[in-house]
């Protein structure tokens, strides 16, 4: 009989069991269970966790197969190949499609009324992919998207203007990769729009010109590369993404968050998943939040549709 929240992870790479870890560190979940084609790293990565609990909040955390799955209110999907250095998450693409085709059905046979929280990369056309392949709502299935590329620019421009990040309101839109796009106009610092926040408080070093952005949107788009180049891979600023997500969907706080979900006519884009700011909450998917933008974002926003199309018309999804 399942006691409190019970979360099943699929798959334990870096990325799954450092989310593991996560969430058996914040004690939002009773349950953790952890599924990997190599049970053997499953049962380990269980078992160095749960030897650590005495330390945080009660939590089973156990290795299993799917049909423990059962009552799983969140399964996080990490199964796939992650990116090498050089690689772009796209040339995972077919590969990872692969995967979850084999993945989805024995995990959704146990679990069809979870919230699916979809990590694998590329993540766009993942969960793309799992709603065209499964029978689960649109509000059960998003992907992490473009919430670690928020938190990347809000860390960065707080780090640029000398602020807490969480004094940053500031999201990137579209691909969680190559094509994402940072809607400036709806930027605001310690609650003012980023522009008059530059004109009455900024001083010449922290400045947001032109210049500043262009090199800020550079180092967020490649914040991801530039991490697999030094360590090989990224686990940490995920695994508190996916945390973050976890805890508005089990204590259901209805938060705006740029999630990678399947758009209907938001700025006239359709079937396709990208990120834009969505409700998140006990369902998943509440609803989706459409800002004004500018002409020039909405242009970019479409290439980045544009892309992913592009990449699915070329696989076998
Ligand atoms: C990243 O950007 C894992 O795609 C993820 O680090």
């Amino acid at each position: 009989m399942k006691k409190g929240k019970k979360i099943t992870i699929l798959g334990t790479g870096n990325v799954g069991a450092t989310i593991a870890y996560t969430l058996a560190i914040d004690g939002m979940a009773s349950e953790i269970l952890l599924i990997d084609i190599n049970d053997k790293k499953a049962k380990g990565e269980a078992m160095d966790i749960f030897q650590g609990t005495p330390f945080c909040a009660p939590v089973n955390i156990h290795a299993g197969d799917y049909e423990e799955a059962v009552d799983s209110d969140v399964v996080i999907v990490t199964v796939g190949l992650a990116r090498k250095p050089g690689q772009t998450r796209i040339d995972l693409a077919q590969a990872n499609v692969n995967i979850i085709k084999s993945v989805m059905p024995q995990i959704t046979r146990y679990a069809p009324d979870a919230i699916y929280v979809v990590v694998s990369n590329p993540v766009d056309i993942i969960t793309y992919a799992i709603l065209k392949n499964t029978n689960l709502s649109e509000n059960q299935v998003f992907g992490s998207g473009t919430m670690l590329d928020s938190a990347r620019l809000r860390s960065r421009l707080a780090e640029h203007v000398g602020l807490n990040s969480k004094n940053i309101h500031a999201y990137v839109f579209g691909e969680h990769g190559d094509t994402s796009m940072i809607p400036w106009s709806l930027t605001t610092i310690a609650g003012m729009e980023m522009s008059k926040y530059c004109t009455y408080i900024c001083d010449q070093n922290n400045r947001c010109g032109k210049t500043e952005l262009k090199e800020i949107e550079e180092d967020v788009r490649t914040a991801g590369a530039q991490v697999i180049a030094l360590k090989g891979a990224t686990f940490y600023a995920i695994a508190l993404s996916v945390r973050r997500i976890c805890e508005c969907i089990l204590r259901d706080t209805d938060s705006v968050m740029t999630v990678s979900a399947m758009i209907h006519n938001q700025y006239g884009i359709n079937d396709v998943c990208l990120s834009l700011p969505f409700v998140v909450g006990a369902q998943g998917i509440r609803r989706a939040v459409v800002p004004p933008l500018t002409k020039d974002e909405e242009d970019l926003l479409h290439k980045s549709a544009d892309a992913l199309k592009q990449v699915i018309s070329q696989l076998k999804i």
